[in-house]
């Protein structure tokens, strides 16, 4: 694991937008599996006009994406779904065929994660992961306590994340449940970038980058990948020794 830090966010998003610009250059066939949150907002916006004036394409490019809320609609502006289409699959003209989403109102989940893992198999692997972390140190809806060497499932969904989950709804929503892509997935990767920016998540990053490796803090789980970068803003750092 390697550790960058950055000035402020715009910073921290501009460096991310351009890493994966990079990589589709290198390999226009790249596979991507991307979270949503706030943290990547910014970086996607910024992806978008970077693609647009390197003139970079990605429609040979597969995007997968980390995790959802179970039982909230595509439609809702809320869900992981959403976001990614707004944010990224539109602006990028990205066709459905190179999507891959997790469907959290089917009634067969465990289906769910047996059709993403065998994609995510058939297809060589993820390239790049970029991902967020969740105020309790989870990764996508990799809970504390989750084994690093899961593939995709649904998880029961811990009170932080229920709670903090809320400020992406309109109405409060029930967030009993997550499907989300495993830690296996992530150890597998062929690269893998954690970002965080501002001061309410230095605490989390303290332990993940500082603090032993363990599932109680499953973002702790980068410092052995050989190829995962935490790239945060100097806020998010400011717990950091030295
Ligand atoms: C959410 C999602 C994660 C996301 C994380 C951080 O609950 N399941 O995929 O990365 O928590 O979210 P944010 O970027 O909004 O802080």
């Amino acid at each position: 694991m390697q550790l960058r830090i950055f000035k402020d966010y715009p910073a921290l998003s501009d460096a991310v937008a351009s890493e994966i610009v990079e990589l589709a250059k290198s390999n226009p066939e790249a596979v991507f599996c991307f979270a949503s949150g706030d943290t990547p907002r910014m970086a996607f916006t910024m992806l978008a006009a970077k693609a647009r004036e390197e003139q970079v394409s990605f429609d040979r490019c597969t995007f997968i994406g980390l995790d959802e809320w179970v039982g909230i609609p595509p439609e809702n502006e809320g869900s992981c779904h959403s976001f990614l289409h707004t944010t990224v699959f539109k602006s990028l003209h990205i066709s459905p065929n190179k999507i891959h989403l997790f469907n959290a109102m089917s009634n067969e989940l465990f289906k769910q994660c047996e059709t993403m893992d065998k994609l995510i198999r058939d297809i060589g692997g993820i390239d790049l992961m970029v991902v967020g972390i969740g105020m309790n140190g989870h990764i996508g809806f990799n809970e504390p306590g989750i084994p690093f060497d899961k593939y995709s499932h649904v998880a029961n969904l811990d009170e932080t994340t229920q709670s903090v989950g809320q400020k992406y709804f309109k109405q409060n929503s029930s967030l009993k449940q997550g499907i989300t892509v495993g830690l296996q997935h992530l150890m597998e990767a062929r690269e893998v970038i954690l970002m965080a920016n501002g001061a309410k998540k230095a605490p989390i990053i303290k332990k993940a980058v500082e603090g032993e490796v363990n599932n109680d803090v499953p973002a702790s789980i980068m410092q052995l990948h050989e190829q995962g970068w935490v790239m945060v803003d100097e806020e998010a750092a400011s717990l950091l020794e030295d």
